[in-house]
């Protein structure tokens, strides 16, 4: 299962890759920062086809809209260019992310970076990995020192969750925070020890299924604000090391 998920993350990557950098008509969906490219499409029709050839029965949810219900046990859950207003602007940080869902568990995930071509993968039980290489969180415990990630939500000026202020107060409260504009890339940085947080609210099942089981397997934590377990339909999202996740807890609960 998990290699016919890196084929087809490949296949829709090397299509993006030959895209990039040319001229693009974009569609906007919710605003003007909410951008969709003939590309976007035409990758979620590659991975799409894809999974109705091989894999007929199952289950499809991708950003899109090409979706498939059924009554199978799998559920692919699908961002086809996850960073579409960095890759329509040139800038090379964007990924394909592809989780597969059985009955409401996330068994597998593939997230990949095109332009750095690296591929990062996890199956439930099994650990994750970066182009085969083991990955795992890093072991800081002090937030003062870490090097944090986080992204806002398309309609941030009118999103309820004071995601201005959660931003300051991690701004005051850590080494750094980054916004790359790929929720899927932010949670593999975290899963390698590159990152040692990423938070972000309104996020889509699409933007983080691969994203947290590749954190999780690495070692890391994914949970919402208040510290429970979270689904991938979740409004909050909250990863870390673990070491530094009651103390990121602190700060979304008291901004
Ligand atoms: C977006 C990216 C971004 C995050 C947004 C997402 P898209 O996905 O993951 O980092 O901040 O909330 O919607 O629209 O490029 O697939
Ligand atoms: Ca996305
Ligand atoms: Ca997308």
């Amino acid at each position: 299962m998990l290699q016919k998920v890196v084929e087809v993350a490949k296949e829709a990557g090397e299509l993006i890759k030959a895209d990039f950098g040319k001229h693009h008509s974009v569609e906007y969906k919710s605003n003007l920062s909410d951008l969709v490219t003939e590309t976007d499409k035409k990758s979620e029709k590659l991975i799409t086809d894809f999974i109705k050839k091989e894999f007929p029965s199952h289950n499809i949810l991708s950003e899109e809209g090409s979706g498939k219900e059924g009554n199978s046990d799998y559920l692919w859950v699908i961002d086809p260019v996850d960073g579409t207003t960095n890759f329509a602007h040139g800038l090379p940080i964007f990924a394909v992310s592809i989780g597969v869902v059985k009955n409401g568990e996330i068994i597998a995930g593939v997230v990949y970076d095109i332009m750095r071509n690296v591929i990062y993968s996890a199956e439930k039980g099994s650990g994750s990995f970066a182009n085969g290489k083991k990955l795992s969180v890093s072991k800081n415990s002090d937030l003062r020192k870490s090097l944090l990630v986080t992204g806002f939500p398309y309609n941030v000026s009118e999103n309820p969750n004071n995601v201005y202020g959660k931003f300051i107060a991690f701004l005051k409260n850590s080494r750094a925070v980054r916004r790359l504009g790929s929720a899927a890339i932010d949670c593999c940085y975290v899963a390698e020890g590159v990152f040692d947080g990423f938070w972000e609210v309104s996020l889509h099942p699409w933007d983080i299924c691969a994203g947290k089981l590749i954190i999780e397997e690495a070692g890391g934590k994914v949970t919402n604000f208040k510290g429970e377990e979270v689904s991938i339909f979740s409004v909050e999202f909250l990863s870390s090391n673990g070491y530094v996740h009651e103390k990121m807890m602190k700060i979304l609960l008291e901004n």
